[in-house]
């Protein structure tokens, strides 16, 4: 559409002379070290953030000083032993790298901050923070790695399952504790107990990553959990993602199933102990430690867990338990060129307890109890009866129309639970450590009596990114498609990004992740955990120095490999990190990787800086995933390479400018220019429409998109994505933009994207001008739509738009029908930044702009908030009468571009008040249906009034 500007002339308002008064409102809070409260860490200058409050307008910090003391007393007399910024004037307040005295391993740093205003007067200090450094090397490991092979006990032919070993030691601590370290690790995954108890909330401990390479270490503050005198230290140790099934491999008949990084779960534990008296003491996991096994007779993340409660040992990881039938452990050797370091994501916890909404009787004795919401986690079953009665629970997302359960979707992965009761007269109550399910319904066999809905308690896991959106319309269909998007983000940001968690695959997929990533920042901070995973991602480079399908990537099926669109993870990822949080540290970390990557995919253009068609034949799935999921034309595949490859040249010129490579800024940009000419010159046809050689591709066998429409560059995935990554002229950015909105008309208004077209989709539609067919898509309720999922009861994001459709039934079940598939919900990223309009400036949301898209029809108001690493934005909107409401909170130390939707015949109030009459308040433009202003922090009331 083409806009009628009037600029204006800049018309800046003075603030008022402020008188001096030497102290100032500015606070700041919610410290972080490493994106993380109070952590653990094994980085020697860990980055500091914090957020200022202020209750002035337009408040900034010019200065700052941190002060970092090796004990509270210390800092609070200010004696910063550690470090002592000095006044650092600067408006910077996150990513400031500590640079003090080095850091030795297990030192304890406290430090606090304060912050100059606007005017240059110092407000108050912060509160108290800290982190805690890790193990530094690996030499202070003492601790060896203990197991216990149980292979040859594992049952069963399809699931060859062995039993959990369990580990004990006592120790007698000789004086009072002060205070004490568990640093715990395993191959496979582990839960600790002291005393009877489990140390710690965290499952699925020590996470995932490639355990050839390394393994992490959980570190648990355990100074109240031990005593005087007796002390008894236990672990159990599941297969989880070392030793377990894994993805589709059984499914695919793989030649390895399991054990993918090796036979035997281990143990590695050290407690650190400093007494009162100063003395101190570490016991560490080694021969002495005893072992057996007992009541959980299986635990696999796929397959599910057994356990016998007769078999249970009573109070074995209490000191007194007679253990002189228990084995001792077997030492295992450090693995060459293994490293252990400090877990750096989110670990798992249980986020949501849900109680059953119903509880059906079905036929054969079985009950079917109802969650509510589908979810990834597991059950608390509370049951009582018989000694050896047996209860099994099946899990699914769905049930058939006649009321049963639904689990083929589950395709090889056995998702059975089973418990075996002991006969407790007081009743049971047993909860699985080592597996997880994706479901809403639970199918349990073997209660004698009728169950209550206190039988099942859901237990909802999810990686701990902290929650910091919101987001509400006047639509509900529109807000349980962002209940939707959010749980489905929770359920499958689970230790990686993985693409579901049901079936067997769980997979970090790179494809979902990249398209997903920007839609995920506005829901959660997820900082940390792609921190973690950008290791996992790199640890997976395959030889040819491509990005693989996912990670980390155990080869769960031969020919999986790289493809264009999930690769570029690798480069996606960080950008997006670094565009959100303002982190280069990891553009610096991965760069070599990056640039490696870079270099492949321009070596495989050979020449023109495009991929013609065919350009990917040889790998499987021919030309990669391509729109994977698409409903219409097929886009080629070699043609959105081509996009990404272009795209990837331009955020890696503007990644190597934040890093300060200046060669390689000036190579990137070349390179974008010319392979983005060469898109335009071989993919258009010079005006604007692109286009392929659809011949060339055949009949299409052997691409994944088999059985659609033919091939054709006249998508709307093609061009959204030319659109979204800036590969066309202004000129022809507008006819594509007309082209796409006539194909979503041709298409009856309806959406044709797989998992690369829909994430550009809307976002394309309102760069171009086309808003209303963006809304229009939003609000469609008819297959292909969010709406339609809604409507067919989704309260998650499915991964086919019909994989179940009311009064018809489920689609692919027995191939890939997840019912939890976050893909699809990249939508998010419009809903946040275009529908409530909140997008990023200079990293970090230093600056932004708020400019939201009014829908014209079905939403009259959006409440949204986005907690941003430099504190709250809020952008809302409602429609009232004649009169427009617009209001927007921007945080301190930082500055919006806030475009208000007036036009110039409208009247727009602030707080009241004509806008020109006040401060703080910069008009930068006013266009025909627009008037955009430059505002700093603070809360902004606009009335909008028709006249
Ligand atoms: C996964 C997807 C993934 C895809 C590759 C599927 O099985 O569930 O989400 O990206 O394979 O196309």
């Amino acid at each position: 559409m083409n806009y009628y500007l009037l600029i204006l002339a800049l018309i800046v308002f003075q603030a008022c002379e402020k008188v001096n008064t030497n102290s100032s409102d500015i606070t700041p809070l919610n410290l972080r070290t490493e994106y993380k409260v109070n952590p653990v860490l094994d980085i020697l200058n860990p980055r500091l953030s914090w957020e200022l409050e202020s209750e002035e307008r337009g408040q900034v910090q010019t200065a700052y000083e941190i002060l970092v003391a090796s004990s509270p007393e210390l800092l609070s007399a200010e004696k910063a032993d550690l470090w002592k910024s000095g006044k650092v004037e600067s408006n910077a307040s996150n990513q400031i790298e500590y640079r003090g005295k080095s850091l030795n391993s297990k030192i304890h740093c406290f430090w606090k901050v304060r912050s100059w205003d606007k005017n240059g007067n110092p407000g108050v200090w912060s509160e108290t923070a800290s982190w805690e450094m890790g193990l530094l090397s690996k030499d202070e490991w003492q601790a060896k790695w203990i197991g216990n092979d149980l292979t040859h006990l594992g049952k069963g032919k399809v699931y060859h399952l062995p039993p959990a070993p369990f580990f004990r030691k006592e120790a007698v601590l000789k004086s009072k504790v002060k205070k004490a370290r568990l640093y715990v690790s395993s191959l496979g995954l582990y839960e600790f107990q002291i005393n009877g108890e489990k140390i710690g909330e965290d499952y699925f401990t020590p996470g995932w990553t490639d355990y050839n390479k390394r393994v992490y270490y959980q570190t648990y503050d355990i100074s109240s959990d031990l005593k005087e005198g007796e002390n008894a230290f236990g672990a159990i140790l599941g297969e989880g993602w070392y030793a377990g099934y894994l993805a589709y491999a059984l499914l695919v008949r793989n030649p390895i199933v399991k054990n993918f990084y090796g036979d035997v779960p281990l143990l590695k534990a050290q407690i650190e102990i400093e007494y009162e008296n100063g003395e101190k003491e570490i016991i560490v996991s080694d021969e002495t430690w005893k072992t057996n096994h007992g009541p959980i007779l299986e635990a696999d993340i796929l397959n599910g867990e057994t356990y016998d409660a007769n078999l249970e040992f009573g109070n074995w990881s209490e000191a007194g338990f007679d253990d002189t039938n228990w084995m001792a452990s077997q030492v295992y050797p450090e693995k060459a060129g293994r490293e252990i370091e400090c877990y750096p994501g989110n670990p798992v916890q249980v986020f949501s307890e849900l109680k059953p909404v119903s509880v059906k009787a079905r036929e054969g004795g079985k009950y079917i109890f109802d969650l509510g919401q589908n979810f990834a986690g597991i059950v608390r079953l509370k049951v009582k009866g018989q000694k050896g009665d047996k209860i099994t629970l099946k899990f699914g997302e769905a049930l058939f129309p006649d009321g049963s359960l639904m689990t083929e979707n589950l395709r090889m992965a056995r998702v059975t639970d089973t418990y075996i009761l002991k006969g407790d007269p007081e009743g049971e109550t047993w909860t699985p450590r080592f597996t997880y399910h994706g479901f809403q319904y639970v199918e349990v066999e073997g209660f004698k009596y009728t169950p209550t809905a206190v039988a099942i308690t859901g237990l909802a896991l999810t990686s701990t990114t902290p929650v910091i959106g919101a987001l509400e319309t006047s639509s509900e269909m529109v807000n349980q498609l962002y209940h939707n998007i959010v749980w489905t983000q929770r359920n499958n940001y689970f230790d990686v990004p993985t693409d579901c968690p049901q079936r067997d695959e769980r997979l970090g997929w790179t494809g979902d992740a990249q398209a997903y990533i920007l839609s995920a920042t506005f829901n959660s901070d997820i900082s940390a955990f792609f921190t973690k995973w950008m290791v996992d991602l790199n640890d997976a480079i395959l030889e040819n120095d491509a990005y693989p399908i996912y990670a980390p990537a155990p080869k769960v099926r031969a020919t999986d490999t790289y493809s264009p669109g999930w690769s570029e993870a690798g480069v996606i990822c960080p950008y997006t990190i670094f565009k959100t949080y303002g982190d280069t540290r990891m553009i610096k970390e991965f760069w070599p990787q990056m640039l490696a990557y870079l270099k492949f995919m321009e070596e495989k253009t050979a020449e023109n800086y495009i991929y013609k068609e065919r350009s990917f034949e040889d790998l499987t799935p021919k030309g990669g995933y391509g729109d994977w999921l698409s409903v219409g034309a097929k886009t080629p595949p070699d043609l959105l390479a081509s996009i990404y490859f272009a795209y990837c040249a331009q955020l890696m010129k503007e990644m190597a400018v934040a890093i300060n490579e200046t060669d390689d800024a000036g190579y990137f940009a070349d390179l974008f220019e010319k392979s983005k000419n060469a898109f335009e010159a071989y993919y258009t046809d010079g005006n604007g429409r692109i286009r392929t050689n659809a011949e060339a591709y055949g009949d299409g066998a052997g691409y994944v998109l088999e059985g659609q429409t033919k091939f054709s560059g006249h998508s709307q995935t093609a061009y959204a994505n030319a659109i979204y990554m800036g590969l066309l002229s202004d000129e022809n950015k507008a006819i594509a933009g007309q082209h796409l909105a006539d194909l979503i008309a041709e298409d009856g208004g309806k959406l044709s994207t797989g998992f690369l077209g829909l994430k550009p989709l809307l976002p394309a539609l309102s760069e171009t001008g086309h808003s209303d067919v963006a809304y229009q898509l939003l609000l469609n309720n008819e297959y292909p739509s969010w709406g339609f999922e809604v409507m067919n009861g989704a309260n998650t994001i499915w991964e086919r738009w019909n994989s179940y459709i009311k009064g018809v039934g489920f689609t692919n079940n027995a191939g890939m029908n997840s019912f939890n598939h976050y893909a699809f919900g990249a939508v998010n990223e419009w809903m946040f930044g275009n529908m409530a309009g909140i997008k990023v400036g200079e990293p970090g949301y230093r600056t932004f702009t708020i400019r939201p898209e009014i829908a014209k029809d079905g939403i009259d108001f959006v409440n949204a908030s986005y907690h941003s690493i430099n504190g709250e934005i809020g952008s809302s909107w409602k429609k009232d009468g004649d009169k427009l409401v617009f209001e927007v909170k921007i945080p301190v130390n930082t500055k919006a571009t806030v475009t208000i939707p007036a036009n110039e015949n409208n009247t727009v109030l602030l707080d009241g008040e004509a806008i020109n009459e006040c401060e703080l308040l910069e008009i930068l433009e006013r266009a025909e249906n627009d008037l955009t202003v430059m505002l700093g922090s603070g809360k902004y009331k606009f009335e909008i009034n028709k006249n």
